[in-house]
């Protein structure tokens, strides 16, 4: 332990696990305001700074890219340097990702209230701080890359196939996405326009799904089920099967967010095909993970960090099952434009990225500060509280969006619609109540998390084990 702290840059990897858990904490915040807006508008309080159009692209951001970003950050740099048996390659450049990383959050923070965005889903933030992001994501990506031409070991682990993965394809993405001509300090229009923009977008703003939110967290799932189960890795050659159908097939799919609209109708079909054939990849890579388990399956009963791990893998393989099935014309004309969508978002949100995220922190807090968690009780308090929040949540928005669709496609015997809009929104308000009383448990559970989070590691830094001593100072 105490030769493994000197070699590893631990510090930057702390501070950016703790930001993640503080950033879980806000994101879910907004998102329960939000949520509670739709169901009762009075929370709107007259007020354009903390209206529901300003706060969505705020929650969207802060869940994905502070809290979300910063997760893969800690674990990205974690990871790398634990299966490398080398040091990060440049502290100064991982302390420029971290600072830089936060002011882009706090740019965020500051802009979207205002109302400056460019109104592209998952990419609102103006042109500077857009070159903000680029900079500080290429540092990330070239201080990994550097750090991995430095490894002491001949192969590369396969979860930093997937972190790699995500940051090229990321840097690609995030810069062609983003081109646009800047007319003022908090201003641009976008280079593309029409359909073309509307492509670009959605190539993007998939790719976004596939490669941050699924590439990224299954480095993550590769490197912190095994270790924390204890186990090897079930299958390694699926493992690399699964990485190169999913690379190779996650970028043929955004033509599904765009059904029925002025794109080519065999865009949609191809983005339809492939989203189906996406099924095995990722099954192929949710059932390895769980596999991992086989013969061990007892250590659930006791392991609360292993639940996390192994439940969001269970949320992973109804995700991508479901989202395959929405991508068909015929499911999409009922799905598109309801709460289906946002139900599917969340079981992928809060199911897989959150719960994955919370096991691999909770796994590094006690790694690297060399304790156990505070208190496990309160672990497993959060295990059920993320569990059962995510589990009403996402009821609620599948019967809120099937019921929405079905009612907004029903004609009377004269050919006429049978329900106004207005109707259909009526019919929502219990579900809307419901999923805002299903994300205040799974954010009341995120503030559990906080708070033995910090009391774990004030322990620790009072109480240094031998170990600890060595720890403080890298
Ligand atoms: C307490 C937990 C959460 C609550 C209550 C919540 C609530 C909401 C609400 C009300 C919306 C807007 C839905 C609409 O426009 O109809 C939304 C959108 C969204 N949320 Fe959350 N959220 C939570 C956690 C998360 C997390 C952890 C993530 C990601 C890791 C996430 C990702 C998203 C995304 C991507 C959207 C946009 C969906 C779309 O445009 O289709 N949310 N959330
Ligand atoms: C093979 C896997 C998957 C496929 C084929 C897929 C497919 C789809 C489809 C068809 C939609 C609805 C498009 C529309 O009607 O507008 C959608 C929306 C979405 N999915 Fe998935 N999905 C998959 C996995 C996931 C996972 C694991 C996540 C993780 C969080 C996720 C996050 C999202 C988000 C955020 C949206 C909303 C985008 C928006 O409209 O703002 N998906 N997905």
């Amino acid at each position: 332990m105490q030769a493994e702290q000197q070699q590893y840059n631990y510090d930057v990897v702390k501070w950016f696990a703790y930001m993640a858990v503080i950033y879980l904490v806000i994101g879910t915040g907004i998102g329960v305001m939000i949520a509670s807006q739709l169901a009762w508008p009075v929370m709107n309080f007259d007020n354009p700074y903390i209206s529901f159009g300003r706060l969505r692209p705020l929650h969207t951001n802060v869940v994905i890219f502070a809290f979300g970003g910063s997760t893969l950050m800690a674990t990205a740099f974690y990871v790398v340097q634990r299966t490398s048996g080398v040091r990060i390659w440049s502290d100064k450049m991982a302390w420029f990702t971290f600072w830089g990383w936060n002011l882009v959050m706090l740019g965020a923070v500051i802009t979207l209230p205002l109302g400056l965005t460019q109104s592209k889903e998952y990419a609102e933030l103006e042109w500077p701080l857009d070159i903000l992001i680029a900079v500080v994501w290429l540092a990330f990506t070239i201080n990994f890359i550097m750090t991995l031409t430095t490894r002491k070991v001949s192969h590369i682990y396969v979860a930093n196939w997937f972190f790699l993965a995500m940051m090229i394809m990321i840097t690609y993405l995030h810069v062609i996405n983003s081109l646009a001509i800047p007319v003022e300090l908090w201003k641009s229009y976008s280079i593309f326009s029409g359909v073309q923009d509307a492509m670009i977008q959605w190539w993007y703003g998939h790719n976004a799904v596939g490669f941050f939110l699924t590439a990224g967290f299954l480095g993550i799932m590769y490197y912190f089920v095994p270790k924390q189960a204890n186990r090897p890795i079930y299958s390694y050659r699926l493992s690399v099967i699964h990485f190169w159908a999913l690379v190779f097939g996650y970028v043929w799919l955004g033509a599904h967010h765009l059904q029925y609209t002025a794109l080519p109708d065999w865009t949609g079909s191809l983005g339809a095909a492939i989203s189906l054939a996406m099924i095995i990849p990722s099954w192929g890579g949710a059932l390895n993970g769980l596999f991992t388990l086989s013969g061990a399956w007892d250590k659930l009963r006791t392991d609360y960090i292993l639940r996390f791990l192994i439940v969001s893998l269970a949320f992973y393989a109804m995700a991508t099952f479901e989202g395959p099935i929405m991508s068909s014309k015929t499911v999409n004309a009922l799905s598109h434009y309801t709460d289906w969508t946002i139900g599917h978002v969340h079981s992928g949100a809060l199911g897989w990225v959150a719960m994955v995220s919370i096991g691999a922190l909770y796994h590094m807090v006690e790694r690297m500060y060399g304790t156990k968690m505070y208190s496990v009780k309160l672990v497993n308090l959060h295990f059920w509280m993320a569990t059962i929040g995510t589990a009403i949540y996402i009821t609620a928005m599948w019967v809120a969006g099937i019921m929405q669709g079905l009612m907004w496609r029903a004609y009377d015997e004269y050919g006429n619609l049978a329900y106004t809009f207005v109707e259909s929104v009526v019919q929502m308000h219990p579900y809307y109540v419901m999923r805002t009383f299903g994300g205040l448990i799974f954010f009341l559970g995120a503030v559990v998390m906080l708070f033995n989070v910090t009391v774990t590691i004030r322990r620790a830094k009072a109480n240094p084990s031998p170990e600890m001593a060595t720890a403080a100072n890298i």
